[in-house]
């Protein structure tokens, strides 16, 4: 029987995650007896992997590039939303048996209800992006009642598909960029989720923002740089805005309290991520 409760992150690359950092530092704080680990796991190693860790007593972890779809048959029960997501990036230890969460879309959510405001529910929102991480927010968004979402994407199809197949139903449109940037002003709340933005990309913005509403708020999942090309373009149009780091700290804050039955100290867990950075 371990007296430290053992947690950790596991992907390929690992070494850069700053989610460890940032654990360990909340169990310490809490004066909790518990360690999180970086695991380099590769792909054959998978099922292997998480097995063993059933097997050595790991109380739970998170996932990461690039294991999140692939780790789903290796799961005892996978959470609904996370179902309907298709990706995990959080496993609970219950009963001896795996349960697989996302925290990533309500992780970006609690972000924004804490950034800019507490009630949403009438916005009207622009997604930019049709990959995972715009799956996890537009699934998310909607499952909380969020109803008018439009999606635009380089491939205007993938975002069609990803409207189709959600279980939760809205109001959406699938839209290319110029016509995202033609509604531009009816948007109250704009979401960035494409790698536009990152290194080596980091003078370029997806769309341009002359027709931003001056009222929206803005949001880029990307925290490093830590304020994008799109990022200043929308600051410059008077939009308040919000890069990722928020979302990262709050995916891991709500693992953390799947975990251990209580929610850490946000404020604390950004400072220590931004210090990294
Ligand atoms: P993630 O899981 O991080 O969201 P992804 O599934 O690879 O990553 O999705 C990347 C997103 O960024 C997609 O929306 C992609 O657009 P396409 O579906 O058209 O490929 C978008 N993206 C990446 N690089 C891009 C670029 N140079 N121009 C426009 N869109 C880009």
């Amino acid at each position: 029987m371990l007296t430290v409760k053992l947690y950790g992150v596991i992907g390929d690359p690992i070494a850069h995650s700053l989610s460890p950092v940032m654990h360990n530092r909340e169990f310490k704080e809490l004066g909790m007896e518990a360690y999180y680990h970086p695991f380099h796991i590769k792909a054959a190693n998978l099922e292997v992997a998480i097995k063993g860790m059933k097997a050595i007593g790991v109380e739970g972890f998170n996932i990461t590039i690039p294991h999140k779809t692939a780790i789903i048959p290796f799961l005892d029960r996978i959470d609904p939303l996370a179902q309907a997501i298709g990706a995990i990036n959080t496993v609970v230890r219950e009963n001896d048996q795996w349960i697989g969460f996302n925290t990533d879309g309500e992780g970006f959510m609690r972000a924004l209800q804490a950034e800019w405001k507490e009630e949403l529910g009438d916005e009207r929102v622009l997604i930019i992006g049709a990959g995972g991480a715009a799956k996890a927010i537009f699934y998310t968004l909607l499952s909380k009642g969020i109803k008018h979402i439009d999606i635009c994407n380089r491939t205007v199809e993938r975002a069609l598909n990803l409207i189709e197949s959600c279980p939760y139903k809205g109001y959406s449109s699938a839209l290319s960029f110029a016509a995202a940037e033609d509604k531009l002003n009816g948007y109250t709340l704009v979401i960035q989720t494409t790698s536009i933005g990152m290194y080596p990309n980091v003078d370029q913005s997806p769309l341009s923002l002359s027709r931003l509403n001056q009222q929206a708020f803005v949001s880029d999942i990307i925290y490093n740089p830590f304020q994008t090309a799109f990022l200043k373009l929308a600051k410059e149009q008077g939009a308040q805005i919000q890069n990722g780091l928020g979302m990262f700290v709050y995916q891991g804050a709500l693992a953390f309290e799947k975990w251990t039955g209580e929610m850490p100290n946000t404020k604390r867990m950004t400072e220590i991520v931004m210090k990294q950075l």
